[in-house]
């Protein structure tokens, strides 16, 4: 779970309550001008896009996986006519949807990664045990969701996914009580899943966390396949970006942070490059693609946590483009935990 979420129940109510998280540092880093051109990969709310939209007469090209995202922003695609066009879109697709839209290279790129407010708040959507819903997790309403991975995958994968996805010390403990639970009959809700969980781990953490927060997490990234998404996302961001563009993201949990640290030292050629297969003089070495803006992450202020506690773990890295070419795609999508096929 992100750090959107404040209460309430309707998709409406979330939008309107939505509060952008680190909005002026995303600002300060992208610098909107006059004439340039942005992709925000995950619109959510809208509340990034109107802020660039605000700071300067340029355009936005703003992508959503989920279709009610993009349903919902129909008010300010209307505010804001041709200076924005919203579409449904995977951000690990940006590069194709930027080119088919003419705007290639852009000025900056800006990536808030996680679910919305209003995707957490519909409990038909499946998202959150607070509130029972069908067990379903899937950003865009396609593909595989929580429910098929709980009643499908074998119980040796519903640990690794549940250990490496969600930080789960107890993922064993977990994936049988699930295996013995579907054995009786299908899991297909999320509060039939948070009752399993909950008795595998025997009750209560001992802090505040609900005992199924980590096996949601884990449920979440695998079914969206988010971590897999930003690697590549981050890879199209570098191959549409201008020389001096920004690439500015937010993150809110450590396998995200770490992917984004850890492409952007390597593009900053601040790591090794190569294969430990390969004797050194072989490899050849790619120039930086990127310089690093802040060396930490920017996280957010006492006076943002005051207003929105939830938006304690962000974390934003921001790089600006070098003149040197993008380099070649790796398909290995570092930092991803292997999990898939
Ligand atoms: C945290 S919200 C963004 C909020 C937004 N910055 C705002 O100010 O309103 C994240 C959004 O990214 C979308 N999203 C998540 N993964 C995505 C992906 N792989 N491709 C496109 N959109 C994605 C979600 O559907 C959600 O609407």
């Amino acid at each position: 779970m992100t750090a959107r979420r404040r209460s309430g129940n309707s998709t409406d109510a979330g939008r309107a309550r939505h509060i952008p998280v680190l909005l002026a540092e995303v600002l300060a880093s992208l610098k909107p001008k006059a004439g340039e051109t942005y992709i925000d990969g995950t619109f959510g709310a809208g509340g990034y896009t109107r802020a660039i939209l605000e700071a300067a007469p340029c355009q936005v090209l703003a992508l959503d996986r989920d279709p009610s995202a993009i349903i919902g922003g129909q008010p300010l695609k209307q505010e804001f006519g041709e200076r924005l066009t919203l579409i449904e879109s995977r951000f690990s697709d940006l590069e194709e949807a930027a080119r088919e839209q003419g705007v290639v290279p852009v000025d900056g790129v800006v990536l808030d990664i996680g679910v919305s407010s209003m995707q957490i708040d519909q409990a038909e959507r499946g998202f959150s045990f607070m509130a029972d819903g069908p067990l379903d997790m899937r950003m865009s309403s396609a593909g595989t969701s929580a429910a098929d991975v709980v009643n499908g995958a074998e119980e040796e994968e519903l640990a690794d996914i549940i250990f490496a996805l969600g930080d789960e010390r107890r993922s064993r403990g977990i994936a049988r009580g699930i295996v013995r639970a579907r054995g009786e009959s299908p899991i297909t809700t999320t509060r039939a899943l948070a009752e399993i969980v909950s008795r595998a781990v025997g009750g209560r953490r001992g802090d505040d966390q609900h005992p199924a927060t980590k096996t949601f997490q884990a449920l979440r990234i695998y079914v969206n396949d988010e971590l897999g998404e930003l690697a590549r996302a981050l890879g199209a961001a570098e191959r549409c970006l201008k020389p001096g563009g920004r690439l500015v993201v937010v993150t809110f949990h450590s396998l995200e942070d770490r992917i984004v640290k850890r492409f952007l030292l390597e593009r900053a050629g601040k790591e090794s490059q190569g294969s430990r297969h390969l004797p050194p003089q072989s490899v050849k070495l790619n120039a930086p693609s990127f310089e690093i803006v802040n060396p930490r992450p920017l996280t957010p202020s006492k006076e943002e946590l005051a207003v929105n506690p939830r938006a304690r773990s962000a974390r934003l890295r921001a790089a600006v483009r070098t003149e040197a070419p993008a380099w070649p795609v790796d398909e290995n999508l570092p930092g991803v935990p292997s999990l898939r096929g």
